[in-house]
């Protein structure tokens, strides 16, 4: 079982922090599906210490989630640490701290993935929120910024020095952004490298891999990200294979009662005109590969009415039922 600092998790399994994604609905819904620890999405460390309301809201939890992990980005060590505390008032159980993201506007102002290609600076932010921080904290990260300047293992012993609990690698260059593959033998050269847990991410698409990413690479936990917006059930799916039992597909009921659960609680929580738009982009990525997916996405682009998403799924989805897939 994974241990990050003081902190004893379920299981080895942590739901991925995703800009737009990963707001309180959807990690309630991967939390019940056997997530062992959910994340919010990226958050500016200055958007919290100037108390902007929007960035503020990213911290709205419930306990049914907890533990919860808080990301924050920025260049500031004395900026994140204050943001740090802030969120640990608010709740959060880990303070994880993005070292990783390649977007142009992160990226500008020195956040990020900006900050592998100044290790010196990670090591102040690192020891000013540690000092700080009275929650574990961990850090996010990829290969490097580029491959001619592969620096990730030299990084996690750095962030051990500083007192980081665990650390999570996505190993892909910032350079390469989403393309090419995750390179899993850094993960394992990582694993060799530091004391503190090491969790594995990147490139996770079916249940079988987790537990490939586990065996091959020695880590201690595994991180998934894209595979769980349209397929929440694969935290789930990953535990019943770890016991050797094949997991069942979930049925069109199933399916259909998990969306609704999304689009109820993202209404309750975001209001039903801003909640509409995410459900549409959900519902693209929930019905990949189902029979007749495309006129169905044809039919809900561009519905802003809340009710008419929801009649037209429904009718989707009872159109499905009875047939094999
Ligand atoms: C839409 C989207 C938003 C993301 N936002 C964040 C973020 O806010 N913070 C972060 O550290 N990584 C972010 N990531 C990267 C993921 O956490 C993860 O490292 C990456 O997707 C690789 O894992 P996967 O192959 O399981 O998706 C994001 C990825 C996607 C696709």
């Amino acid at each position: 079982m994974l241990k990050i600092g003081s902190l004893q998790l379920s299981n080895w399994l942590i739901m991925a922090p995703m800009a737009g994604i990963t707001n309180l609905p959807f990690r309630m819904i991967v939390k019940k599906m056997g997530a062992a620890l959910v994340t919010t999405e990226m958050i500016s460390a200055k958007g919290l210490v100037l108390g902007q309301e929007r960035t503020l809201n990213y911290l709205r939890s419930s306990a049914a989630e907890k533990p919860l992990s808080v990301q924050l980005f920025g260049a500031d060590p004395a900026v994140i640490r204050d943001a740090a505390q802030l969120a640990v008032r608010k709740g959060a159980d880990i303070i994880d701290i993005n070292l990783g993201c390649p977007v142009k506007k992160i990226v500008k102002t020195g956040a990020g993935a900006a900050l592998l290609r100044e290790p010196q600076r990670i090591k102040r932010i690192l020891s000013v929120v540690r000092n700080g921080c009275p929650v574990p904290l961990t850090a996010k990260i990829r290969a490097g910024w580029n491959p001619q300047s592969a620096n990730a293992v030299s990084v996690a012993r750095l962030a051990e020095d500083c007192g980081v609990d665990a650390i999570t690698i996505h190993p892909r260059f910032a350079s390469q952004g989403y393309t090419g593959k995750a390179d899993w033998s850094l993960i394992g050269r990582m694993k060799e490298a530091v004391r503190i847990p090491v969790v594995g991410n990147g490139d996770v698409l079916q249940p079988s891999h987790a537990i490939e990413m586990r065996a091959k690479t020695g880590c201690d936990g595994v991180m998934i990200g894209r595979s769980a917006i349209g397929n929440p059930w694969i935290f789930k799916h990953i535990l019943l294979l770890e016991k050797g039992i094949d997991p069942p597909s979930p049925g069109i009921g199933e399916r259909r009662d998990l969306i609704m659960e999304h689009f109820e609680a993202l209404s309750r929580i975001v209001g039903k005109g801003k909640g509409v738009g995410i459900m549409r982009g959900l519902l693209l990525r929930h019905t990949k590969g189902l029979p007749f997916s495309s006129s169905f996405r044809e039919r809900i682009t561009g519905i802003k009415d809340m009710e008419l998403l929801v009649s037209t799924m429904r009718s989707y989805f009872s159109s499905l039922e009875g047939i094999a897939f």
